[in-house]
């Protein structure tokens, strides 16, 4: 897709790997919709920023993505304002540490904001996409998806799902001019990156875990958006984890298994 002259939607758009996309989409020249949970998030210097990388219009429509009840009226809200031809559903939320353990309040939140929200943004804007003949539908999802560690449990599988969510949805809209974009997200040093050694680093040696800059996964997928790819992976040593778990699932479990203790 040509980005040039389009909008695109995104959440949790101002900080992280999220900040990093709109500032490589901007220098397509495309207009921004950010969806953010506070709109003090996003400061008069970031809006000014993205214009001079060459952004038309940014748009700031604020949305706390656990509540479910409300993001159809918002999706309403910013096609009143704009009209995106790309919505990514960037926003997440982490959770970690053995399940009898993890925090119940902190499940339930991460799964309203991966799954549920991931789910209902993909059908709303789709309905739209639909009507206007064009569209895609970029998900964030994470290598943990595929690579299920121990101690990941409950975010694994909301990654999971979004793999499931994307896949499927892709094979129902081969007869339309609307496609999806699945991200295997790497380790990408953010604010989530750092928080992955608290979470897990109690029951996890985490010295195989490396990352990258967002900037460096944001323009990947800008690409992967512009070439119209149906999945974006990492390379190296990530991407040949990915690679030996889904080939050889024995090998990267005994793996795993030499990084993990339950005490
Ligand atoms: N970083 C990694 O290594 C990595 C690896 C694989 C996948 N991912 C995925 O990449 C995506 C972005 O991660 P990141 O590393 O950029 O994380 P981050 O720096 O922690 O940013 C998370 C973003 O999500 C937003 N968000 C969280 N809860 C929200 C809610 N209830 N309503 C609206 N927005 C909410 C945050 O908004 P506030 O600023 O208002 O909190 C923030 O903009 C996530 O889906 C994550 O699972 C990341």
């Amino acid at each position: 897709m040509n980005l040039q002259g389009k909008t695109v939607a995104i959440t949790g758009a101002n900080r992280g790997i999220g900040w990093a996309l709109v500032q490589e989409i901007s220098k397509r020249k495309s207009s921004i919709a950010m969806i953010v949970r506070k709109k003090e998030s996003v400061t008069p210097e970031m809006i000014q920023e993205l214009k001079e990388k060459g952004a038309p219009e940014v748009y700031v429509f604020e949305q706390d993505l656990s509540h479910a009840e409300s993001l159809e009226g918002l999706v309403e809200e910013i096609f009143k304002s704009c009209t995106p031809h790309v919505l990514i559903n960037n926003a997440g939320l982490l959770t970690g540490g053995l399940l009898e353990e993890q925090d119940a309040k902190e499940i339930q939140k991460m799964i309203q904001v991966n799954v549920v929200a991931v789910s209902l943004l993909s059908q709303y804007f789709l309905r739209k996409f639909l009507e206007q003949g064009e569209g895609k539908i970029v998900n964030n999802a994470s290598v943990m998806g595929e690579m299920r560690f121990p101690a990941s449990s409950t975010y694994a599988a909301s990654k999971a799902y979004v793999i499931g969510l994307t896949e499927s949805l892709k094979k129902e809209l081969r007869e339309t001019n609307v496609n999806t974009l699945l991200m295997y997200t790497p380790g990408v040093k953010t604010d989530m990156f750092d928080d992955i050694h608290n979470k897990y680093e109690k029951h996890i040696d985490l010295d195989f875990l490396s990352s990258i800059p967002a900037e460096d996964w944001a323009k990947k997928v800008v690409q992967a958006i512009e070439k119209d790819h149906e999945e974006v992976k990492p390379t190296g040593a990530t991407g040949f984890g990915l690679i030996l778990n889904r080939h050889f699932p024995r090998a990267f479990e005994a793996l795993v298994a030499t990084k993990f203790h339950r005490s």
